[in-house]
Parts: C-alpha cells; structure tokens; sequence
C-alpha cells in the first residue's frame, strides 16, 4: 500500500496528489509515469509523474475526476492508501540542448510538461510554455512553470485570463510572428496534441507528443495501448508514451480511447 501525502483539488475537478513511492521517486525522470490502483479491485490507469523529491521519497500527479478510478482516488484524505503505484514506467524525454522549446499543456498536460519545463531550462534551453483552460479558475501551476521558462503565455477559452483561445492558436501566433522553435512537446487531450501538431507539421517543426491511450499492464505485455506511428505499431507504454506528433494515427488513437466511454459514463454514473 502506498501513503498519500496529501490529496488537493487545487481547481475545480482537477486533483494534485502526493504520494509516498521511494522506489518511484528515486528513479523517476521527465517524462514518466506510473500506473496506480486506487483499490485491491480497481482498474489500473496511467498518470503523468508531474514531480519528484528523491529525499521525501514522493512523487507528484495531477488527475481529473473522469471516472470510478479517479472518483476513489479523489475521495481519499491526507493519510489514505493508495493499493499499487507502479512505476516509473516509460522511455524519459530525451532533455538536450536545441535551443527554443515550446511546451503546451492542458488539464492534466499543465502539470504533466513541469518536470520537463525544469529539465529543459536546466539544459540550457530556451523554454516558452503555453497553457490553456477553458477559464481563469482552472488554471493552475502558473508561477512553477513561470520559475522554469523565458515565456510563459496563458489562454483560456473564455479569455478571461491572457490570450482568448488555445495552445494551438498560441502556437499558430508566434510561429506567424517569426518565433523559431527547435522544438515542441504538447501533453494533454488527445485533439489539442492533433491540432498542434497540425501546425507545426507545416512549418516542419519537431513535435513530440506524450499519448495516452487505455493501458492494462504498462509493461509491454498485454497490448491495450497499441497506437499507429508511422504506419508501425507501437505500444505506448514500453515505445513511448512520447511520439512524434507529425507521425501518429490520430484518428485510431481516438477510436481507441473511446472504446469503452458508454460502459465507463454508465459506471460512473451510478457509482456510489
Ligand atoms: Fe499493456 Fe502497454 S499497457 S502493452
């Protein structure tokens, strides 16, 4: 069993949890992930390890409450048990020194690109980050990312908070206003990574892309998070999670992400 350390929906359905995982923590990097079990009969989902403090032994994840397995966990308190954290699993981000990087996240994606926002700058790199939320209330993480990049450029939906729009149309702006980018990573829902890559596939930009598609084991093993890169199956968690945006078949990856969403809307719906 492993202890939470400290459970916070720090915006509206969006959840910061701290857990105590040594083994993970000791070994994670940028990139990775874990795959937790809220309970001895829970499904296994992924989550993005957003940060890491090898002395503690914790690791960080920000979540959304979607479905059963994320409502258990957002229910549990300082102090709560976690079943299984298995981890750190995943190829880490390659971190080098290309120049400027352009990192987009959103919901859970604005936690997830922290870890690799630090290495970068660390690195050398001149990082410009973009996050997106609908509104102002569900941005977080903020002055984090703000410590670790040259430009952090907000937008929401509503415009309510700096650029009205996206990461994409974010993104579309500064290319149109001759940024050069060496390179950009976008993590979050699955049409906000197609759409960036999108553009940047024309301006022939490196795009690299964190999927997350259903995965059972997270070992290589059973085959659930099979994705279509470059006309080549991939297995997200042992192959990735990161790909190459310009290369990925989006339209599968959406057709697998869905397989499930009646079964999982009525489960949520009418569990108690
Ligand atoms: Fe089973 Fe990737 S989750 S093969």
């Amino acid at each position: 069993m492993y202890e939470v350390i400290r459970r916070d929906e720090i915006v509206p359905n969006i959840h910061l949890m701290v857990i105590k995982a040594p083994g993970v923590a000791d070994k994670a990097k940028p990139g990775q992930f874990v795959i937790i079990m809220p309970d001895e009969t829970g499904e296994r989902v992924p989550f993005t390890i957003s940060d890491w403090d090898r002395e503690k032994g914790t690791i960080s994840i920000f979540f959304l409450e979607v479905g059963i397995s994320t409502a258990k966990m957002a229910r549990i308190q300082s102090g709560g048990k976690l079943y299984s954290v298995a981890g750190p699993l995943g190829i880490p981000t390659s971190i080098d020194k290309l120049g400027t990087v352009i990192l987009g996240g959103g919901c859970y994606g604005i936690g997830a690109i922290f870890p690799i926002a630090r290495a970068m700058k660390e690195a050398g790199n001149r990082v410009i980050s973009i996050i997106e939320a609908r509104s102002a209330y569900l941005l977080y993480m903020e002055d984090s990312l703000k410590e670790f990049s040259d430009r952090l450029i907000v937008s929401t939906f509503d415009g309510s908070k700096g650029m009205k729009g996206s990461v994409q149309k974010v993104l579309t702006k500064l290319i149109d206003a001759g940024e050069k980018i060496d390179q950009s990573y976008f993590i979050g829902c699955t049409f906000m990574m197609m759409k960036c890559s999108n553009v940047t596939r024309s301006h022939k930009i490196k795009t690299l892309v964190a999927l997350n598609p259903i995965m059972v084991d997270g070992t290589g093993m059973c085959g659930c998070c099979r994705v279509t890169v470059k006309g080549n199956t991939k297995f997200a968690c042992v192959d990735g999670p990161e790909f190459d945006g310009h290369e990925v078949d989006w339209q599968e990856l959406f057709a697998r992400k869905s397989l499930y969403l009646k079964e999982e809307a009525m489960a949520y719906q009418t569990y108690r």
